[in-house]
């Protein structure tokens, strides 16, 4: 596609029925925002110049949109129909004249880059001036009506303002259009708020450019999915419902298992790699990479990481982290932002790691903290290890040799480094530097008092008594 062509975004609704304090096209399906479908939709399709025209807290719509860069903002402080939203990029349009807009909603999450792709071919080999995507749907309520004619298209009309035999049509407007920007500019002017809602419709440019002599086409979309957007609470699971099934399609035609569907939500951008086994309850948010022969889950999240071949990750979760191959995680662990997990290292329950790097072969199988620390191959902490990294004030790193043996129970105070192959007794508070293959030991020597318990209990009442019948 050539870059005579532009995009236009509406994204200035409010979204009454959603009930939230969120505009609604930054309501979310599988983790995404519906108008980041959009963007994506229309960036495939080629166009690269985009305006989103934004109105009904436009700075949290800004700022996401911000996020995927490249995008321009029309701002539209009272919203007076769709047709007024247009007005207020006029100037991204007059940017932009001789060429074509894709005017398009923002929150209609299915539309894809094909649709856009041939609505622009025919309305390029067409000559139109305005060539609106329709769909045919069992049920149009609520939709705008495409009325025809023996020659085309002739008006769209909003429910509202339907006849009785109008409101029989199952042909609907899209509300996505591809406009010569030359002959949209000429038009907006033209708009008037002569209708039962009082608003600029968009949709009236049909008419208008009928009357004008040019040409109106309708590209009809071959699936009524591309319309589907989100109006309520309700209708908002049903999309997700429907991008769970579709995620869920491409990820077994990629050879990934998933025995049971159940609580299984994966971001459409998540990649799987082929015989690895998805288990009940596991949630892949956006970012997410995984090897080929891992088993996920059950009841696992894991977002912005990567996780490597043969990878076990049990019951845990897993944020902005890379796990390497040949790693098993979990049950119950929780391995936190900025951290690397080498290959063969083993992570067991109630185990925290936090922006570490953990070094290949490594075993931190219990009860453990393991914080800002770098952590050598081979190391073996004990169960219910913690580095403490937080003195109140700072964060202090740890640096952990290779072949360390860190006893059970031991305290690591950073900043603090244990040499290669050092031991460290149980139960120790380690404060300084351990060196290469010593020992470091620090807790109270032990003593024994003979007869001392038997003094201090006698007395006392016992709940279970074997001898007394
Ligand atoms: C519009 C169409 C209708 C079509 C339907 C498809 C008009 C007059 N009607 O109706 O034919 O079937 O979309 O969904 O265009 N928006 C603004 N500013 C406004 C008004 C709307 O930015 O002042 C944005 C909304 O955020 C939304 C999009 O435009 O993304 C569509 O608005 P909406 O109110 O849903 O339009 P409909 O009445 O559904
Ligand atoms: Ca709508």
């Amino acid at each position: 596609m050539k870059n005579d062509c532009c995009a236009i975004i509406l994204a200035a609704g409010k979204g009454t029925r959603m009930k939230s304090e969120k505009p609604k096209v930054l309501a979310e399906i599988l983790f995404k925002p519906m108008v980041g479908y959009v963007v994506e939709a229309v960036r495939k399709a080629g166009v690269e110049e985009i305006c989103a025209v934004t109105g009904f807290m436009s700075q949290q719509v800004e700022e996401y949109l911000d996020t995927l860069g490249n995008i321009c903002y029309a701002h539209q402080t009272e919203q007076k129909g769709t047709g007024h939203a247009v007005m207020m990029a006029r100037t991204f349009l007059e940017e932009h004249k001789g060429g074509n807009v894709l005017v398009i909603c923002g929150d209609t999450p299915f539309m894809t880059a094909n649709t856009i792709r041939h609505a622009l071919e025919q309305h390029k080999s067409e000559g139109n001036a305005v060539t609106v995507v329709t769909a045919q749907v069992e049920n149009p309520s609520g939709y705008g009506r495409i009325v025809r004619n023996a020659a085309g298209i002739s008006k769209i009309v909003e429910q509202k303002d339907a006849t009785v035999s109008q409101l029989q049509i199952h042909e609907i407007n899209s509300g996505t259009y591809w406009f010569q920007i030359d002959a949209l500019l000429q038009m907006l002017d033209q708009l008037t708020t002569s209708n039962a809602q009082q608003e600029y419709y968009l949709t009236d440019t049909v008419d208008l450019a009928l009357k004008q002599g040019w040409y109106v086409g309708g590209y009809t979309a071959c699936t009524p999915d591309i319309i589907l957007g989100a109006n309520s609470r309700k209708d908002l699971h049903q999309l997700s419902e429907k991008m769970r099934q579709k995620v869920l399609d491409r990820l077994f035609d990629e050879g990934v298992e998933i025995p049971c569907t159940d609580g299984i939500l994966v971001s459409p951008d998540a990649k799987v790699g082929a015989d690895t086994v998805l288990l009940p309850g596991t949630i892949l948010k956006e970012n997410v990479v995984i090897g080929k022969h891992c088993v996920i889950g059950p009841n696992s999240l894991i977002q912005n990481s990567t996780l490597g071949d043969r990878v076990t990750f049990n019951a845990s979760q897993c944020y902005d982290s890379v796990i390497h191959s040949d790693v098993g995680i979990g049950p119950f662990c929780h391995i936190r932002p900025n951290s690397e997990i080498k290959s063969f290292v083993h992570i067991g329950d109630f185990v925290e790691v936090k922006n570490s790097v953990v070094g290949e072969g490594t075993g931190i199988s219990h009860l453990t903290y393991v914080g800002d620390s770098d952590v050598g191959q081979n190391v073996n902490f004990g169960c219910g290890c913690v580095t403490v990294n937080y003195d109140g004030v700072h964060k202090n790193r740890c640096t952990i040799g290779n072949g360390a043996f860190i006893g059970c129970n031991t305290n690591l105070v950073a900043p603090v480094t244990v040499g290669d192959n050092a031991y460290i007794g149980a139960g120790s508070t380690i404060t300084d530097a351990v060196p290469e293959e010593g020992l470091g030991i620090a807790r109270a020597r032990q003593i024994n008092i003979e007869g001392f318990a038997a003094k201090k209990l006698a007395g006392r009442k016992l709940k279970y008594h074997p001898d007394e019948k």
